[in-house]
């Protein structure tokens, strides 16, 4: 505190960072009202150089050296916006080193760092609040450590990419291609740094680790979660599900626990067309978590974009805020981590889903049979079976093939595995068939 004031250094200024200035702008007033103390951003750490407008009044110092604002004795909050693994580790510890407290957007980060961040901010007595690094401007993260604190979380599971969801929206609307909807994604400000981590459930696996580490205590890896990625669907499957099956295709995140048992899990997914999450569109993201006093709580709000995420941001700046003003800051901890807690991770091999599986077979007598053969010899019990006229498809990819569409009864993921494996023998198919899990939600 200096002059009254909480001092704030925020380290990192692309587009969320730009977000926070803004808000800090327009609202400061309203902000130190709520947070029920004076509120300063003294510096800003940025590689470019750029006209940064006076709040309150007064101008922030700036620097393109990070260490000179976590060098700072007078500054108590550290806002880490840089993004990526390094230097914003260092970053964070170093700031909880130095006595700071902490509010972060990066998931990979946390994700990938849990416990040595967690462990830090126990032994440096600092906060580490991170609501932006899951669904950007929803309190999901507040949501689930505070406001569901009295449950022990059974289930959870959310459209936590927006890039994602993004695209399979204007995707299955209008008819976009994957490509087209993607540089879309990328020109709304949506999509990682890298859009790889958005397409192959690199994000929504980083996500999905925080929360279920979160829920449990312990520390849910990124490999602990099961991930595929948008890439192996085609907007044929969008549409023909939609129209055939009343589902919708989502990018989901979800994670069940059972005691210390944890099955963590992203993939693109098919859900009925009359569940909320059927009409998340665009960059919203949203999460239901399931605990057991207080069964299904819905979380909704857009997860993606400079102006959501800096919301989150600037809300936990003011938690912060008011601990620091308050001398409660780092008393005590705002994660329950306890690095001695095992966990168990469990293989999907054995876990019970509908499938939805789209084979492009070539137009011939017996391929058909050969398919449903493949399944039955798999102990796979089929639920619908759909061949398809192929002036139906739009997709370059089933064009010359006739695409065969085999919705299984429950069965174990293991199963289905096999059956896909050996399905490349079978003389006649294109490719490996389009894989989709399907969940009722229920
Ligand atoms: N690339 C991320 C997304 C940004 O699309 O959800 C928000 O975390």
């Amino acid at each position: 505190m200096k002059n009254g004031a909480v001092q704030i250094g925020l380290v990192g200024c692309g587009v969320v960072g730009n977000g926070v200035v803004r808000i800090l702008q327009k609202n400061l007033e309203l902000l130190e009202a709520k947070a029920g103390t004076k509120l300063h951003l003294a510096w800003v750490a940025s590689r470019r150089k750029k006209p940064l407008p006076p709040i309150g009044g007064i101008r922030p110092l700036f620097t393109k050296n990070w260490r000179d604002v976590v060098a700072d004795p007078d500054v108590d909050i550290i806002v880490e916006l840089i993004g990526g693994e390094e230097p914003a580790k260092t970053v964070i510890l170093s700031a909880l080193k130095a006595g700071k407290q902490v509010a972060t957007a990066n998931k990979a980060v946390l994700a990938r760092h849990w416990e040595e961040i967690f462990t830090t901010a126990q032994a440096t007595r600092g906060l580490v609040y991170f609501e932006a690094a899951v669904g950007g401007g929803i309190p999901v993260v507040q949501g689930l450590n505070e406001g569901l604190a009295a449950n022990r979380i059974q289930r959870l599971y959310g459209i936590v990419n927006g890039t994602t969801n993004y695209i399979l929206t204007r995707m299955s609307e209008e008819g976009l291609r994957f490509s087209a909807a993607l540089k879309a994604a990328q020109v709304a400000g949506f999509a990682e740094a890298d859009p790889s981590f958005d397409i192959d459930g690199v994000d929504a696996a980083h996500k999905l680790a925080i929360l279920a580490s979160l829920a449990t205590g312990g520390w849910v890896k990124v490999e602990d979660v099961h991930r595929e990625g948008l890439t192996n669907l085609d907007l044929w499957d969008i549409k023909f599900a939609r129209r055939r099956l009343g589902l919708v295709a989502k990018s989901l995140a979800l994670a069940d626990f059972n005691g210390d048992e944890v099955y963590a899990r992203v993939h693109t997914t098919l859900i009925p067309e009359n569940h909320p999450f059927a009409t998340v569109r665009n960059e919203y993201n949203a999460a239901v978590i399931h605990g057991d006093a207080v069964g299904d709580v819905m979380f909704y709000g857009k997860g993606a974009g400079a102006m959501p995420s800096a919301s989150a941001v600037v809300s936990d700046v003011m938690y912060l805020a008011r601990q620091v003003a308050g001398g409660m800051a780092g008393r005590l901890p705002y994660v329950m981590f306890d690095g001695k807690r095992k966990l168990k991770i469990l293989e999907p091999k054995n876990k019970q889903l509908r499938h939805y599986l789209r084979f492009s077979a070539a137009d011939r007598t017996g391929i058909l049979a050969a398919v449903t053969q493949l399944i039955s010899k798999h102990d796979i019990s089929i639920s619908s079976v759909h061949q398809e006229d192929n002036t139906l498809t739009e997709s370059d990819v089933v064009k010359k093939f006739v695409p065969i569409v085999i919705v299984t009864h429950e069965a174990p993921e293991g199963a289905v595995q096999a059956a896909i494996k050996e399905s490349r023998r079978i003389r006649g198919l294109s490719r490996s068939p389009v894989h989709l899990r399907i969940e009722s939600l229920g």
